[in-house]
């Protein structure tokens, strides 16, 4: 099965993103839709079903999940939500980086079952009626990314690091970064991007 992300292959990195991030919420969030739609695929057989009910992106949400399925696969198979990449998969690159309850979580370690009557954020859904978030502006204009694989985790992850207030040297912000794995090593294009945004994020 080609992987959704294939449609992007083509188009160039400043593109992605400046228009993926964007693409991507207009182009999925009929989540509603989506999510009638996975309710009709089969569960996996020997899972137990589990109902969860939750905010997605400021969009309620509820979903019949298999019980052992992680928060990233929920997003990323049932819901259409590919921005959160999988990486590692077992918590140590930080690409599927997502907000629950405004708190930064590696969704492949999640279970998705556990996020029931929580908030869910992800990279589809930051950006504003005005246009992208300080954040995702700050990654263009220090050019912080090369193939922008961990891109999306980046910014979550970069995002949070602001409003736990370790953003305000750029060793701090190396130090609270350090789960993010970026492969390309556009690591000094990703600090002068939040040293740049910080203030935009406290003020707001
Ligand atoms: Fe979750 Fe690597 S895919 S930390
Ligand atoms: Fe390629 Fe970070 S931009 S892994």
């Amino acid at each position: 099965m080609s992987d959704p992300d294939d449609r992007f292959l083509e188009i160039t990195r400043r593109q992605v993103l400046e228009t993926g991030m964007v693409v991507t919420v207009s182009g999925i969030l009929p989540v509603t839709a989506l999510a009638q739609a996975s309710n009709s695929q089969p569960l996996p057989e020997n899972g137990v079903t589990v109902q969860v009910s939750f905010q997605i992106n400021g969009h309620p949400m509820a979903l019949d999940i298999d019980g052992r399925a992680s928060l990233l696969d929920m997003l990323r198979e049932r819901l259409g939500l590919v921005g959160a990449k999988k990486g590692c998969d077992h918590g140590q690159c930080g690409a599927c980086t997502v907000h629950v309850d405004g708190r930064r979580v590696a969704s492949c370690l999640t279970l998705a079952a556990k996020v029931d009557g929580r908030e869910v954020t992800t990279i589809e859904g930051i950006d504003g009626a005005d246009g992208l978030h300080p954040m995702q502006q700050a990654f263009i204009d220090h050019d912080a990314l090369q193939c922008g694989y961990c891109t999306p985790g980046q910014i979550m992850a970069a995002i949070a690091c602001v409003k736990e207030g370790h953003a305000s040297t750029p060793e701090d912000i190396r130090e609270y970064m350090s789960g993010n794995i970026c492969r390309c090593g556009a690591y000094v294009g990703i600090v002068a991007a939040i040293e740049q945004a910080a203030p935009q994020i406290e003020r707001g």
